[in-house]
């Protein structure tokens, strides 16, 4: 039997020109939830993620802190780069640099190969060019200020006016070729407000473009002309390859991962990029006769002040500054809790603190405290078994079915919201069945010893479920309430378990330990002003 094909999964590759902020942090999230998700769908999993090191922009920024655009990279990737992943708990499955050799081989393999097919020619390039987007513009891009001066628009800082001879990629051939994969593949790109945009912009005409850069020394040198490097851009964008074997000796398992791994099945990208990823990526490919990725999704932007959160503008938050404050786990479900995925959203201390204090620390973690709290205080910490289940206890049961259904149809569309909100749904249908069945008071009555029993099984299994659906985005957590629950003994690791048994009712072995611990979420002090500043 041939190995299954891997679900791989892409961020883009960031820019070490300097240290990470939530803007970025947030689309790494969203591929660590997804592919935790798939894990838990039993799909084998590739998780890739990485820097983009070359370009003007990083080599700039090195020799402006007068070091070497190496060094800079070295030093920015180990002090900043991997240990953000760190901070927010990626479980990334390899880590793509584009200074290393297995990428630069691949590289220059694929613009060798694209070349003989005759897409590549020589030309010469005038034009504005915004080192901050990395990006060839044209006239009608820019801002035009009343002094003459025009402005890139996603960074308001001026295009500079280039001039070279250039080798260019033959992108016009491909204009039908991409309308006809788009007609054919409506999810092939993301919400469909993006799907849109990337149709108009291939329907105005597209023109051939520049893959290579004379001016430009840091980078990838092209193999039939050693005066020239490869256009970051086209450099970056076959990371997707690159790292998955692309360009590796026959016969190695490098070689054979990209057998089992191409194409990508989501390729997660701000909307910024998203031309790159829908139009020049997928031509690039055609031309070199490889498959097309299944989907390129298009989120929004964290905003500040109404504009793209950035480093540049000096509105850039440090991903420690929030999970310092509020762990990992929070930072991971906060986001993808109140931005719907796919659209621009504000970050506040104030609306997160509010959120984590209703649904986590209120929400989830009362009802887990309570539940185990009562097992050790009414049955000395063992999970009784369940006696009789009334119409309540069955219907909360057929909750639970809708809430797995809801999340994981949420999940196929990319609908981190909506998944987080069926579960909330179940969480609160729980706690609101506590309430109403009042342990605490069959506890008093020993008429009431068997409901006490089956209230008490009903509250543990239901959390056993809720661990499970939430330990995509909240793995600390969860598998801290795992253990709690006493459910590794009779059910394995959780992150073993799987999405589509989660429903299945009366899995926690009865006589499992439960434990009671700490809150899950601890209620926490307001922000200081100088963290909300
Ligand atoms: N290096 C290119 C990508 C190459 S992929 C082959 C690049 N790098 S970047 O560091 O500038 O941006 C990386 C990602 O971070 C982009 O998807 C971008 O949209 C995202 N974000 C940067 N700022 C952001 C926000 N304020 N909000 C959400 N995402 C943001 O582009």
């Amino acid at each position: 039997m041939p190995d299954p094909k891997s679900y791989y999964v892409t961020t883009p590759i960031y820019y070490v020109n300097d240290a990470p902020h939530i803007g970025h942090a947030y689309t790494t999230v969203a591929g660590d939830v997804l592919t935790r998700w798939h894990r838990q769908r039993g799909d084998q999993v590739w998780y890739l993620t990485g820097t983009d090191e070359h370009g003007t922009k990083v080599e700039r920024a090195a020799r402006d802190n007068g070091v070497e655009p190496q060094q800079w990279c070295d030093r920015l990737v180990e002090t900043a780069w991997r240990p953000v992943l760190e901070t927010i708990d990626a479980a990334n499955d390899d880590f793509i640099r584009t200074t290393s050799d297995r990428h630069k081989r691949g590289v220059q393999r694929f613009w060798t190969a694209v070349k003989e097919t005759g897409n590549v020619y020589e030309g010469e390039f005038t034009g504005p060019y915004c080192v901050g987007c990395e990006e060839f513009k044209r006239p009608g891009d820019l801002i035009e200020k009343p002094d003459g001066t025009r402005l890139c628009p996603v960074h308001d800082k001026p295009v500079e006016d280039i001039s070279e001879t250039n080798w260019f990629f033959r992108l016009s051939a491909f204009t039908e070729r991409l309308l006809a994969h788009y007609e054919a593949n409506p999810n092939a790109v993301a919400p469909a407000s993006a799907r849109n945009e990337v149709i108009s912009f291939i329907k105005q005409g597209l023109d051939d473009i520049s893959m290579s850069r004379s001016s430009v020394s840091w980078g990838v040198q092209l193999p039939w002309d050693s005066e020239q490097v490869v256009y970051v851009w086209f450099d970056a964008l076959l990371n997707y390859l690159t790292a998955i074997g692309y360009g590796a000796r026959e016969g190695t398992l490098e070689a054979r991962r990209f057998d089992t791994t191409w194409p990508a099945d989501v390729h997660l990208v701000g909307k910024d990029i998203l031309r790159f990823h829908a139009v020049y990526w997928p031509a690039m490919l055609m031309a070199a006769g490889l498959p097309l990725p299944k989907q390129v999704f298009a989120h929004g932007w964290l905003l500040v002040g109404g504009e793209k959160m950035s480093k540049t503008k000096l509105t850039g938050i440090a991903p420690s500054r929030i999970v310092d404050h509020f762990g990992s786990d929070a930072f991971r479900y906060y986001f993808l809790r109140a931005i719907h995925f796919g659209q621009d959203g504000s970050f506040s201390w104030e609306d997160m603190s509010i959120r984590y204090t209703a649904e986590l620390a209120n929400g989830l973690g009362n009802l887990a405290s309570r539940a185990t709290a009562m097992v050790d205080r009414y049955r000395d910490g063992v999970l009784p078994e369940p006696v009789a289940y009334t119409n309540v206890d069955l219907a909360l049961q057929d909750s639970l079915v809708a809430a797995v259904e809801r999340a994981d149809a949420a999940m196929d569309r990319l609908d981190f919201a909506g998944a987080l909100e069926a579960t909330k749904v179940f969480v609160d249908e729980v706690n609101g069945y506590v309430t109403e069945q009042q342990p605490w008071v069959l506890a008093k009555d020993q008429a009431d010893i068997d409901r006490l029993s089956t209230v008490l099984y009903v509250m543990c299994e239901s959390l056993r479920a809720l661990a499970v659906l939430y330990n995509p985005f909240m793995p600390k957590s969860m598998n801290e309430l795992w253990s709690r629950l006493g459910a590794s003994d009779g059910l394995g690791e959780i992150a073993e378990q799987r999405i589509a048994a989660t429903s299945r009712w009366g899995q926690l072995p009865p006589g499992s330990r439960v434990t009671k611990g700490d809150p899950l979420f601890p209620r926490l002090a307001e922000p200081t002003e100088d963290q909300a500043s």
